[in-house]
């Protein structure tokens, strides 16, 4: 009897220090059935690895190791009684390459209602191919698809050296969030891929984007209403359609629409992109503004339309107000400093602002931007303020 109870003991010291690689404040996701053969959907595994993060009151790291991670959809839920919960991930994270029939959606990685999360590493590939051939056929009927990241009313969050490859809808997004630090993201997806914006904010405060590489279909940086005290710093952008602000105004988004206000973006090359630093706002009455904007250090490398605020965008002339009608946004205090390179098209400069509520003031300083077929241009309808030292094209302010 008393072998057989040191043996046991013998036992479960060795079970103990097997699992050390997993103890309780580090969980190894095949600890809990994940697989990495990239076939196997890991969600379950996942989430039950969540599931003890989230209830400890201790700091967490969740371990991702090497190898394929099939994911068909995941919510990771709050609120927890953890506010420091660590995601190491080492391997890739893979979606089915359906688009149809998935558990969620319009979800892929979700995180809703989590506190001091942080992400660190990892490959997401989102297999986006052929719900964008689908797109692809006019009058086809599609689902919209899933972001690939998503996180909404959540707070502290980190999100650091992340590549996201071929998501089926966007990339990344933060979405009614308190602090969220997104640093060193790469994101690929080929220039014709369909709704693929990089990042998207929306509804958010505190966010920072530190060093980000995006090619892809859609904006590199989107920012929704209701965004503020966003920092965005060492952005390269293209293939891509630009960083913007907006859309405002769109039809259903109501009569009042959320604000976007201080938002800063420094430091940032365009590369064969469709626009550079980009506003845009529907011609509709809805009111709201757009205020206190900095665009700082900027190279165009051939970019369509380097500086843009248009006022009555309508993409594909779909449902758009009555000609004349004007936007109810008002634009305020929106600067552009050190602006240089080429633009692709003549008009480098188009500030197309809303005739009852004109943009004012805009401040621009050393900004030149060339056309290789001729002399560059700055067209300014509705739009007032001051321009300072080099001007090319000059001034239309
Ligand atoms: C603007 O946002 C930045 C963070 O991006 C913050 O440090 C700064 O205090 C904010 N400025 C104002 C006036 O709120």
């Amino acid at each position: 009897m008393e072998k057989l109870l040191i043996s046991t003991c013998l036992l479960l010291q060795l079970i103990s220090s097997y699992s050390l690689s997993s103890n309780e404040n580090n969980l190894n996701v095949q600890n809990y059935g994940a697989k990495p053969d990239g076939m196997t959907d890991s969600s379950g595994p996942f989430l039950q690895a969540w599931g003890k993060a989230c209830s400890s009151s201790k700091p967490v790291t969740i371990h991702v190791p090497a190898g394929n991670f099939l994911i068909t959809g995941i919510t990771f839920s709050g609120p927890c009684k953890n506010t420091d919960i660590k995601f190491l991930i080492d391997g890739t994270i893979v979606a089915p390459s359906t688009y149809l029939n998935l558990p969620k959606p319009n979800q892929w990685i979700a995180f809703d209602s989590v506190e001091g999360v942080s992400i660190n590493g990892g490959t997401f590939k989102g297999r986006g191919e052929a719900l964008w051939n689908c797109k692809s056929v006019k009058h086809h009927h599609c689902p919209d698809g899933a972001p690939t990241l998503m996180f909404t009313n959540s707070k502290n969050i980190a999100i650091k050296s992340i590549t996201s490859i071929n998501s089926k809808l966007f990339h990344t997004v933060i979405l009614g969030c308190d602090g969220v630090t997104l640093q060193d993201v790469n994101i690929i997806a080929p220039e014709s891929s369909p709704n693929t914006d990089g990042i998207h904010v929306e509804s958010s405060t505190g966010v920072t984007i530190f060093r980000a590489n995006i090619k892809t279909g859609d904006d590199c940086i989107s920012i929704g209403p209701g965004t503020s005290h966003l920092w965005i710093e060492g952005v390269n952008c293209g293939p891509g359609h630009g960083i913007s602000i907006g859309s405002l105004g769109k039809k259903g988004q109501g009569l009042d629409v959320d604000g976007v206000r201080n938002v800063t973006v420094k430091t940032t090359v365009f590369a064969g992109a469709k626009n550079g630093f980009r506003i845009k706002t529907w011609g509709t009455k809805s009111r709201g503004y757009v205020k206190g904007v900095a665009f700082i250090n900027a190279i165009m490398k051939n970019v369509e339309n380097p500086i843009i605020i248009d006022q009555h965008y309508c993409p594909d002339d779909n449902g758009c107000p009555s000609k004349g009608s004007s936007s109810g946004i008002k634009i305020s205090d929106v600067k552009y400093v050190g602006i240089h390179g080429t633009s692709a098209s003549q008009v480098a400069v188009n500030l197309d602002c809303s005739s009852s509520n004109p943009c004012s003031p805009i401040g621009m300083r050393d900004v030149k931007l060339t056309y290789t077929n001729g002399r560059s241009q700055a067209y300014c309808k509705n739009a007032r303020g001051i321009s300072l030292g080099l001007m090319v094209p000059p001034s239309c302010l």
